[in-house]
């Protein structure tokens, strides 16, 4: 029988992504989504790439408690990923209660539901911003966690103690798999789907294509004396379609009762550093086009140089990233055109 995945957020950048691959594994999936942070043009992308028009779409606030239990019971729902969160690390430095409420209500609503159903199996989007900056990498599961820099981050680590605390307690009826995604950037090679920024973006990848493109005129590069090789920070950029495939193996590995313990953590990173001047010129030389850049004060919070050792991933899920930095570029770059209508 086909088991069924409740994806939190589902609408949105990673969540879409998430739902295609689900799909194509022959997974059933309900998407949830409050629509706060995204409209219907990846759900409609998910239809498109899936030929599926009957995925359910739930309107929803997972900060309703009510509304969680309902979904609960109205689907035979075998794993729920949760997405639904606020992500804006600035904005979150200026509005922490608005995040805290946000990102730590909706997850305990998930786990309260989770655990009135009897138990369930629990994936948690979680961040490398829980290592913060550290002293040394790649950085493995072990490496300790740090004081988170945001209350953005904060929400991250909070709420994987929350999930451990909550596999624990339930002695295992609720299981979990926090997976910390490193930079996921790039978009489906069908250029469907891909991350649709409100407003001015915070992350490196929108800023460039929209720069290339020119709905920005410049890219401020935030820092040029770090103790780098180039003096810009280095990043383990993650190809989100890789990155979606790694919840389909954590997915499969719960439901199929694969997991060495109830509340596993996995590094999902590419374990290769690139900095922000080479992924700009690799922007520019993959896709033939400028990106107009000049050098910024360094930005408030952000760390030298962070990337993962995807090595227990690599092993124990069977998952591996494997596009080119490259080809997560071009894809980058067709989907920005395809929303500019180019
Ligand atoms: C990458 C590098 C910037 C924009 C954040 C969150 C993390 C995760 C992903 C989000 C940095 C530089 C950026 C620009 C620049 N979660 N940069 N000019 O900060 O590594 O990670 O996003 O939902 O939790 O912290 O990603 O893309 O913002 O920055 O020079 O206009 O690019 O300084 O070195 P970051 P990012």
């Amino acid at each position: 029988m086909k088991k069924t995945v409740l994806v939190s957020g589902g609408a949105g950048f990673i969540g879409s992504h998430v739902t295609v691959e689900l799909i194509q594994a022959g997974y059933d999936v309900v998407v949830a989504d409050n629509f706060s942070n995204c409209d219907l043009t990846c759900f409609e992308g998910v239809k498109k790439i899936t030929g599926r028009e009957d995925i359910p779409l739930v309107k929803m606030d997972f900060c309703d408690a009510e509304a969680v239990h309902k979904i609960f019971n109205d689907y035979p729902i075998d794993a729920v990923i949760h997405f639904a969160a606020f992500k804006a690390v600035g904005e979150s430095v200026f509005k922490p209660v608005l995040y805290y409420k946000n990102n730590l209500m909706s997850f305990l609503n998930v786990l309260e539901a989770a655990e009135a159903k009897g138990g369930c199996n629990v994936l948690f989007s979680s961040s490398a911003t829980v290592y913060g900056e550290p002293d040394v990498v790649p950085v493995t599961e072990k490496t300790p966690r740090k004081p988170a820099t945001s209350p953005y981050g904060n929400t991250k680590a909070v709420c994987e103690d929350i999930l451990r605390d909550t596999v624990f307690a339930t002695k295992g009826a609720v299981k979990g798999i926090l997976l910390r995604y490193f930079n996921p950037i790039g978009a489906h090679p069908s250029a469907l789907i891909g991350e649709l920024p409100r407003g001015v973006p915070n992350n490196l990848v929108p800023f460039i294509t929209q720069t290339a493109i020119g709905k920005r005129e410049c890219l401020s590069v935030f820092g040029n004396d770090y103790p780098t090789e180039d003096g810009t920070c280095l990043r383990d950029f993650i190809d989100i379609v890789d990155l979606a495939k790694a919840h389909v193996y954590a997915v499969t590995r719960m439901i199929e009762g694969k997991m060495k313990e109830d509340c596993e953590v996995f590094n999902i990173g590419t374990g290769r550093p690139v900095s922000v001047l080479e992924l700009i010129n690799a922007f520019e030389k993959v896709n033939g086009v400028k990106v107009n850049h000049k050098f910024a004060p360094r930005r408030a919070g952000d760390v030298t140089a962070i990337w993962a050792d995807p090595t227990l991933a690599n092993k124990e899920m069977g998952w591996k990233a494997t596009r080119t930095v490259e080809e997560t570029l071009a894809s980058a770059w067709a989907w920005e055109k395809h929303i500019a209508g180019k």
